[in-house]
C-alpha cells in the first residue's frame, strides 16, 4: 500500500508524486485559458496587429530594456485604475509575442500611455528625460535619433504570422519600404502612442 510512511521515506517516489500533483494542478489551471474566447480573441476592433513601424519600435523597446523599469499591465485595483486608466485585459495582448507585462515599476506603467503625451514630448523625453521632467532618473536614450535599420522586419512578421498574427502577404512585402527613412526614436514613439487605446481611458 502507498502510505504516507512509504512516500516520505522514499525521496525518489516523493519527487515523482510531487511533480505529478503539480503538473495536474497546473494543467487544470492553464489549459482552459487556451480555449477561452476572452483570452484568445482581440478585445475589440481597436486591437490590431502592429504595423511594420510599430513592430520595429517594439523591438527597440525590448532591445533597450525599457521593461526593466516599466510594466505594461494595469491591475484591477482602484489605486491603479485611477492613475493609469482601465485595468488590462487578456484580449488586448493577443498580438504581443512575447508580451511586455513586466513586473518592475521604477517608472510608471505604460499600458495606456498611448495618446497621453504629444510625439514631440516623447521625443524630448526619450532623448533626455530631464528636459521635461527635471527630477526624472530615467536614462537618456540620446542615440535613438538615428536611422532605423531592420533587415529582418519582413521575416519577423512572417514568424509572427506563424504564431497567429494575421498579417497579409502585402503587409509583409511592403514592410521594408514602410520603415524606410524612419528614425529609431520615431518608431519607438509610434509604438508607445498605440499602447492601450482599445479600452477607453478613464484617467
Ligand atoms: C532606470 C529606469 C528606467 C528605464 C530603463 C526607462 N525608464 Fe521610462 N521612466 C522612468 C521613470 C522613473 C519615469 C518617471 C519620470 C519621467 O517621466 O521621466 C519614466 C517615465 C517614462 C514615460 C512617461 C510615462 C508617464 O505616464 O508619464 C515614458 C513614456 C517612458 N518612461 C518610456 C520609456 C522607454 C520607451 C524606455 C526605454 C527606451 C524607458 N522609459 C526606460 C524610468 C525608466
Amino acid at each position: 500500500m502507498l502510505t504516507h510512511d512509504k512516500i516520505e521515506r522514499n525521496v525518489g517516489l516523493m519527487i515523482v508524486l510531487t511533480i505529478l500533483t503539480i503538473s495536474v494542478g497546473g494543467l487544470l489551471e492553464i489549459v482552459p485559458l487556451f480555449f477561452q474566447k476572452s483570452t484568445t480573441t482581440p478585445t475589440n476592433e481597436l486591437v490590431k496587429p502592429y504595423d511594420a513601424v510599430r513592430l520595429a519600435g517594439r523591438d527597440i523597446y525590448i532591445r533597450e530594456g525599457c521593461y526593466n523599469c516599466h510594466s505594461q499591465m494595469i491591475r484591477p485595483f482602484r489605486a491603479e485604475t485611477e492613475r493609469y486608466g482601465h485595468y488590462s485585459v487578456a484580449g488586448e495582448f493577443v498580438y504581443d509575442h512575447p508580451f511586455q507585462w513586466g513586473s518592475k515599476r521604477t517608472g510608471p506603467d505604460l499600458a495606456r500611455v498611448g495618446g497621453r503625451y504629444s510625439d514631440q514630448w516623447h521625443k524630448t523625453h526619450l532623448l533626455n528625460p530631464r528636459d521635461v521632467v527635471p527630477e526624472s532618473n530615467m536614462p537618456a536614450y540620446a542615440w535613438l535619433d538615428r536611422p532605423l535599420k531592420d533587415d529582418a522586419i519582413a521575416d519577423k512578421m512572417r514568424a509572427l504570422r506563424a504564431v497567429g498574427v494575421p498579417y497579409t502577404d502585402a503587409e509583409i512585402a511592403d514592410a521594408k519600404k514602410a520603415i524606410e527613412g524612419v528614425t529609431e526614436v520615431d518608431a519607438l514613439i509610434a509604438y508607445l502612442q498605440g499602447l492601450g487605446l482599445a479600452l477607453k481611458q478613464t484617467r
